[in-house]
């Protein structure tokens, strides 16, 4: 039997394995088509007549491409705001709730909401009406599930496994979303071992560790010396979210910049992804590396934002073999 993906997605906590594969599944025959015209031509008659609303409150570049051209390669219409928080009735005081109830009535069947505070999608999802769809493409330093989806995707097709492997995230741990979601979404396996290397004050955050330590996850905090990559199997390097504190993490610590002679050090068969946007913490020497995964990251992010509004939208009987 097919898993059912929670109607909002708001949280990786929400998420079992058995949801998990079943969109990486969907992202797999959803690739394959992209790669035949007549497949493209299928796409495009998966989701006609449906409509994604893009409600972006802070800046984004993957996210919101990905997602629209998900809702487009579909065959869905779509209507998308970006600086919705100076363009949008919020800079003249109307609150989410508002905006999200007003949205609703123009007959939208997805909304994916970008916002600058943390717990926004939730009020948003609980604002909705009418059946309408919220997605959380980002909620302030708090989570951001469908990268984190995109992010098991990406470890699945690199690595090969979702089990038995050692994790280093590194940089702001504490303001930077991505981390909290794919923390979360990886203390769904077995036998994943998690070290967080970050400056003292940008550790991860308490919430999470509490929850790693209720599930009998392995984690270690690291906050100075070298990079310990040799140790990773996957390295989830982020930047600095300098807009969410105002400073540079790195005004008064040296920065922990992944360089091609510290690449030296690492297993062959390390996967090094990354979120993006890159500021400086992944010197684009590495780039040529066969290990840096993160453009090949940016392309799973289309097939998996793909995969997730068909299991939202869709009819998988349009989709045969995927069923058991
Ligand atoms: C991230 C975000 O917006 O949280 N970007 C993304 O969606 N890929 C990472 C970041 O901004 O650092």
């Amino acid at each position: 039997m097919r898993t059912t993906i929670p109607k909002h997605i708001i949280r990786s906590q929400d998420f079992t394995p058995d949801m998990i594969f079943d969109l990486i599944k969907l992202a797999e025959v959803l690739r394959v088509n992209e790669t035949t015209n007549e497949g493209r031509k299928f796409l495009g008659t998966l989701l006609s007549g449906r409509r994604l609303f893009a409600d972006f409150y802070e800046p984004s570049t993957r996210t919101r491409f990905s997602f629209e051209t998900a809702a487009l390669f579909l065959g869905m219409t779509k209507v998308t705001t970006e600086s919705a928080g100076i363009f949008s009735s919020a800079s003249k005081g109307e609150t989410l709730e508002d905006s999200i109830h007003a949205l609703c009535m123009y007959h939208p069947d997805v909304i994916v909401l970008r916002h600058i505070e943390d717990g926004a999608a939730e009020r948003a999802a609980l604002a909705s009406v009418n059946g309408v769809h919220v997605v959380n493409a980002g909620d302030g330093t708090g989570q951001h599930p469908t990268q984190a989806l995109l992010d098991v995707y990406t470890i699945w097709r690199e690595l090969g496994r979702l089990e038995n492997f050692t994790i280093l995230m590194g940089g702001d741990l504490l303001h930077g979303r991505t981390v909290h979601s794919l923390a979360y979404l990886l203390s769904r396996y077995r036998d994943v071992k998690m070290i967080f290397m970050s400056h003292p004050g940008y550790q991860m955050k308490q919430d999470i560790l509490d929850h790693l330590d209720e599930r009998g996850i392995e984690y270690e905090i690291v906050t100075n010396g070298e990079i310990p990559i040799e140790r990773a199997d996957v390295v989830y390097w982020t930047r600095d979210q300098t807009e969410r504190h105002g400073s540079s993490v790195h005004d008064n610590h040296p920065k922990l910049i992944i360089t091609p002679s510290l690449m030296r050090s690492a297993k062959e068969t390390m996967v090094l992804m990354h979120p993006l946007p890159r500021v400086y913490e992944i010197d684009p020497r590495v780039d040529s590396d066969p290990r840096a995964a993160y453009f090949r990251q940016v392309e799973n992010g289309l097939f998996m934002r793909m995969a997730i509004l068909f299991s939202l939208l869709g009819d998988m009987d349009r989709i045969p073999h995927l069923r058991e």
